[in-house]
């Protein structure tokens, strides 16, 4: 008799090594986390798994949460140390003289490369953020990712040395960016978008360290929290700060 394992055998045993278990629990990775390790197959197996309980609700490895957690707490317990970068935008738009609502654009241009996706970053993030702020930040937001790749010499904005250091001297941008940037240049909310480039470009600085508390007042007067907590609400970007706050919950 053939020890060989069958298709739905291997398809299981594929599932199984995408879970992992904490203590009693099954926890699942989410397929997009898979991909961005490189894991894909086209087994055509499906499985269910074992029918086993699996984590739904507060996730124990992470840090938890208030019951109706606000950005700050976001910024706390759940985005990435990267989030330094952030802070040190914002201080230094703060220095440059932006206006509070720019300042605001500024700490959270990143925020999906901290805490979601870093794929079209400025898109996510001004979804992220879209029933919070002011439709300026997030359309500012959005194009900083397309303008970060074109100079603007009227207010001394070069190509980043380090995009050409990290993607090469001869690197072109895809065809969505070239156009969204022409879209951007001639929109009234284009220096918003550059001022996010040039308050961006420097703010790596390993010795100072900013807190998110120098930034408390300008978070309270612009970004409409919702009393209910960051994700209970019912805003359109709900989901995405309750996938944050639970990212491994099996559905
Ligand atoms: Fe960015
Ligand atoms: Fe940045």
């Amino acid at each position: 008799m053939s020890n060989a394992k069958g298709p739905s055998e291997l398809a299981e045993e594929h599932e199984f090594q995408q879970m992992r278990e904490l203590g009693a629990l099954m926890i699942y990775r989410s397929h997009i986390n898979k991909l961005a390790d490189g894991e894909w197959t086209d087994d055509t197996g499906f499985s269910l798994g074992p029918l086993k309980p699996s984590l739904m609700g507060e996730d124990p490895r992470l840090p938890a949460m208030p019951e109706k957690p606000t950005l700050i707490d976001f910024f706390n317990l759940r985005f990435g140390p990267s989030k330094q970068h952030l802070l040190q935008s914002a201080a230094l738009a703060q220095k440059n003289g932006l206006s509070e609502k720019m300042v605001l654009a500024c700490l959270l241009h990143d925020v999906s490369v901290i805490a979601l996706f870093r794929p079209d970053h400025g898109y996510w993030g001004a979804q992220m953020l879209e029933p919070y702020v002011d439709e300026e930040v997030t359309w500012a937001i959005r194009m900083h990712q397309a303008l970060r790749f074109f100079p603007d010499e009227s207010v001394g904005y070069e190509y980043p040395e380090a995009y050409a250091k990290r993607f090469g001297a001869d690197y072109q941008v895809e065809d969505y960016i070239r156009r969204d940037y022409e879209e951007a240049r001639n929109h009234k909310w284009y220096m918003s978008a550059r001022m996010i480039c040039l308050n961006d470009l420097y703010a790596f600085d390993p010795d100072t360290v900013v807190t998110i508390d120098d930034f408390e007042d300008v978070i309270g007067r612009h970004f409409k929290q919702p009393a209910e907590g960051l994700g209970n609400d019912n805003s359109p970007a709900a989901h995405m700060w309750r996938t944050l706050r639970r990212p491994a919950n099996a559905l």
